[in-house]
């Protein structure tokens, strides 16, 4: 992908209003990505990074795409429609400390009715996706602190590779680090929740200019609220990162330095949350 497929990707976006493409993935949304937001209110969370992955999974032939964070399944099977609508065959590895099998809180919208059920990937894939979008997908029950290593031992590597785990500076700093080991020359790394007004987004945010010193294109696209309503949620904008023409593929790759990430993570985290630290307060 070059500089121009970049700006056709925002655009294609845009235009992706109202298409059967952007209908069928919001259908899917709605049973695999439906959120209830802290206001009781229902709606889609992002849904755009579902339309965003499929496209890249076009564009680029992916044959080997790696998730990190499969949540209830929505850019998994996204990109696996991608595969089966283009017959690429593409092969989606996806972790997550929540198997399939396991039940968690599972909003969303059916007949046009939002409810909250309890249940999980293997039930609901099963009763509400085709079968041929999801034949494809391997998900690893693991976290990505234990299976990255396990995958760069086995000297695997990726066309694709998906950020959205852990959503702290730590965390994306952790997979952000593996994924460039684990990316083919060429390949694309994606990472959702770009947002410095949101605590979820910080550490996208926070690793930045890292992502920028290894590949030479790097965008941040709004995505949420684009094609699909952003609910009154006080949900402020979030957007998606996107980076491609990495460099050099002799790393070297020094672990420890990860305790500082850990250790700084902690730090803004406790000072994020106590009043006390902050050098103002109002006189009572
Ligand atoms: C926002 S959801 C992922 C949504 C999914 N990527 C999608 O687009 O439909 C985040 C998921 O990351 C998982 N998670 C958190 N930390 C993780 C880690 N270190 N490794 C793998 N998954 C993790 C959580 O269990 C949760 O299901």
């Amino acid at each position: 992908m070059n500089s121009d497929d970049f700006e056709a990707l925002s655009v294609w976006l845009k235009e992706s209003r109202d298409s059967a493409l952007s209908d069928e993935i919001f259908r899917i949304g709605a049973v695999t990505g439906w959120r209830r937001w802290p206001s009781g209110e229902f709606g889609p969370s992002n849904f755009e990074r579902g339309l965003l992955l499929h496209r890249l999974v076009k564009l680029t032939g992916a044959k080997d795409v790696l998730e990190l964070g499969t949540g209830r399944g929505f850019s998994s099977i996204c990109m696996g429609m991608a595969s089966e609508t283009y017959q690429l065959n593409t092969q989606i590895t996806t972790i997550d400390p929540i198997g399939p099998g396991k039940n968690q809180e599972w909003p969303m919208r059916v007949d046009s009715k939002d409810t909250v059920d309890s249940s999980n990937r293997e039930k609901m894939w099963a009763n509400h996706v085709p079968k041929k979008f999801t034949q494809n997908i391997h998900q690893i029950t693991s976290t990505s602190f234990l299976e990255l290593r396990k995958l760069l031992r086995s000297d695997r590597h990726f066309d694709i590779i998906f950020i959205d785990a852990g959503h702290d500076a730590f965390s994306v700093t952790h997979d952000v680090a593996y994924a460039i080991l684990l990316l083919r020359q060429g390949g694309i790394l994606v990472l959702d929740d770009f947002s410095p007004t949101e605590w979820y987004g910080l550490g996208a945010v926070m690793v930045l200019p890292h992502v920028r010193r290894f590949f030479s294109d790097v965008r941040v696209l709004r995505t949420d609220g684009v094609i699909y309503p952003s609910t009154a949620s006080g949900r402020q904008e979030s957007g998606m990162l996107v980076a491609t023409g990495l460099g050099d593929h002799d790393f070297k790759f020094m672990r420890m330095r990860l305790v500082w990430w850990r250790l700084l993570w902690l730090a803004v985290n406790f000072s994020y949350t106590r009043s006390w630290l902050f050098p103002l307060s109002k006189k009572s």
